[in-house]
């Protein structure tokens, strides 16, 4: 079985990349501090607890077993932290990302898959968003993605390092069977936040700005299910496993959705109405986000297969009420 090491498999995209390995006959090995991953992610899969600034125990691990490929989720991801703390991101994200290519080299394990973000683009000039668009991203989180971009494909002309980079647009929902899903400590994005406002009576979600350039004032956003963001992994390992060339991909639905419109599929698939108050913008936010995902559907085969909002919306609330009873 080829082995997969999966850095910040523990979290929430990292922990359905390895369930859906598992699934397809891919044995995933998860790297994961754990401080905002979730050992119960695992799921019985190998967990080796440590941080990706671990040199040594990077090299341990590539020592021990045969991995073929590194799927790097290890990452800050929150925008508005990125600016009060931008060390915070460029360590992380960034030196210590740096030190995982390294302690690769060193052994010679020469594929990787890395989440990227279409917070490299800033403020697009055109949607939907094409891979060859300008890259100009407008805080320090965009900033450490594309770094790692630009990084990839100087290690790729350097050492050979081939890789697949994943721009993600807003991942959202969780696996049906409701044991993994997304859980962030601030959350700070829009779907479990307006579960939220259903499920505690003191919260309620304020809609940031109602004054952008879209037809009900608010922003656009193309919400992506984390399982078709997993399936394109999939397929990103299995191009890279057949000797093809490094790339860029966007991943996205092609279709966006207002923050109000986003309200009303909760409204729709839960019966219940979320507690909405309106609110100014939030700095740094583009007014529309949508992808062109046409290069991975047409070079790795990829089609989303939970597209529609209100199914992405009834995952995570299944998610959601689950992750309560379990007091997660
Ligand atoms: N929003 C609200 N109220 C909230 C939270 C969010 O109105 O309480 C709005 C935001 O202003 C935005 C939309 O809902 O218009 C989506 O916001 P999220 O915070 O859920 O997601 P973002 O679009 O800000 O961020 C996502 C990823 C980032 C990535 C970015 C790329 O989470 O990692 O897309 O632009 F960088």
């Amino acid at each position: 079985m080829k082995e997969i090491l999966v850095t910040g498999g523990a979290g929430y995209i990292g922990s359905h990349v390895v369930k859906m390995l598992a699934e397809r006959g891919y044995h995933p090995i998860v790297f994961d501090s754990l401080e905002n991953g979730f050992a119960e992610f695992v799921k019985g899969h190998e967990l080796v607890v440590g941080d990706i600034g671990d040199y040594d125990l990077l090299v341990d691990v590539f020592r021990k077993r045969k991995i073929v490929c590194v799927m790097n989720f290890a990452s800050y991801i929150a925008v508005g932290e990125s600016m009060q703390l931008p060390l915070k991101y460029y360590t992380n994200n960034v030196a210590k990302t740096l030190n995982l290519f390294r302690a690769m080299i060193e052994c010679e394990v020469k594929r990787f898959i890395f989440s990227s973000t279409a917070a490299v683009y800033g403020y697009p000039e055109k949607v939907p968003i094409q891979e060859d668009a300008m890259l100009f991203p407008i805080n320090p989180y965009g900033r450490t993605k594309l770094m790692i971009e630009q990084v990839l494909r100087d290690l790729d002309a350097a050492s050979g390092m081939k890789f697949i980079a994943l721009r993600y647009f807003n991942a959202a929902g969780a696996d049906p069977s409701g044991e993994i899903g997304e859980s962030h400590t601030p959350e700070t994005h829009l779907i479990p936040l307006v579960l939220r406002s259903i499920l505690e009576d003191e919260y309620t979600i304020t809609v940031f700005g109602t004054d952008y350039r879209t037809h009900d004032g608010t922003c656009i956003r193309d919400y992506i299910h984390v399982n078709d963001l997993a399936d394109a992994h999939i397929l990103a390992l299995e191009a890279l496993l057949a000797e093809k060339e490094s790339a860029v991909y966007n991943l996205g639905n092609g279709r966006g959705f207002t923050v109000r419109e986003v309200i009303d599929a909760v409204r729709r698939a839960t019966g219940k109405k979320p507690k909405v108050k309106e609110g100014p913008r939030r700095p740094g936010d583009p007014d529309v986000l949508v992808a062109s995902s046409e290069k991975a559907m047409k070079k790795l085969g990829w089609k989303p297969k939970m597209a529609e909002l209100e199914t992405i919306v009834e995952t995570a609330w299944n998610w959601e009420r689950q992750r309560r009873r379990k007091g997660w």
